[in-house]
């Protein structure tokens, strides 16, 4: 496996892989790696001769810079856990290398980001848009990988590669959760003892609504979501959506056609976590 810092070295590593006739496939993170991005390498390399994964602590996506400041960051471990599952490539930059100047662009992506995280985040997807379009640019990969536990931001990148013509497969992968439910995030690491323990309520109510869709009407469930994930002293909702998985138009009856995801942002004290359900 190999480990470089700089674009120059990724790039000549990228043209050697493509002169020899292989497809690339790159997995965008930031980092403290846990199974959910392992899952996202392994899928990477059944599909492609050569796995690329970046790690890069994006600045211009975090619109509190307290939550930039305490995003975990651990490198070495990261890089011998990627060392382990057989990734071909690491792109570890410094902020100077992946911004040589300030990145001025500015995305529409239009209802997209009025709604959820775009709602509540701004700036958010717009950092993501500059950071994956210049990963794009500098690795040029056949496919590109990414979860579902960022179901909106799979919606925005799917709509940058459109709006920017990327030849890229976007291809989205299954939450990877921990037995007890909670979905696998970086962000778990900074929960304290009291509500890491009590986190893994955001899921099982989620499942429990599941099996009410028969029985309450779009906005009743949404508010028995919520009413079911506050009832937890140490959670508190910030927003619960049913929306459609492709355009991610709200629901506002079940009798609409398309496939339906529950997405719920819920404090747990200082850490902000997301979560969502297929229907
Ligand atoms: O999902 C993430 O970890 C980030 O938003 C991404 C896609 C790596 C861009 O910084």
């Amino acid at each position: 496996m190999k480990v470089v810092t700089t674009k120059k070295e990724l790039i000549s590593w990228i043209n050697d892989f493509r002169k020899e006739g292989k497809t690339i496939g790159l997995v965008p993170t930031m980092g403290a790696l846990h199974e959910g991005h392992l899952s996202l390498v392994k899928e990477c390399k059944k599909n492609t001769d050569i796995a690329v994964v970046s790690i890069f602590v994006n600045p211009t996506q975090f619109n509190d810079p307290e939550d930039l400041k305490r995003y975990p960051r651990t490198p070495e471990k990261d890089t011998s856990l990627l060392d382990t599952i057989g990734c071909d490539l690491i792109f570890l930059p410094t902020v100077e290398e992946v911004y040589p100047e300030k990145d001025t662009r500015k995305f529409n992506f239009g209802y997209l980001e009025t709604i959820m995280e775009g709602a509540r985040r701004p700036g958010h997807f717009n950092g993501v848009g500059q950071v994956v379009s210049r990963l794009f640019d500098i690795v040029s990969p056949d496919k590109a990988y990414f979860g579902m536990k960022d179901f909106q931001q799979i919606a925005i990148i799917k709509n940058m590669v459109k709006q920017l013509n990327y030849k890229i497969d976007i291809v989205s992968c299954p939450i990877i959760r921990e037995e007890s439910g909670l979905a696998l995030s970086s962000r778990n690491t900074l929960l304290d003892e009291d509500h890491r323990k009590n986190a893994p309520h955001i899921y099982a109510t989620l499942k429990k609504a599941r099996n009410l869709v028969a029985r309450m009407s779009v906005n009743d469930l949404k508010k028995w979501i919520t009413d079911q994930i506050d009832s937890n002293p140490y959670l508190k909702t910030e927003y619960v959506e049913i929306v459609d998985d492709t355009t991610l138009q709200l629901i506002e009856d079940w009798r609409e056609k398309n496939n339906k995801v529950v997405c719920v942002a819920v404090h747990a004290g200082k850490i902000r976590l997301i979560d969502n359900i297929i229907l």
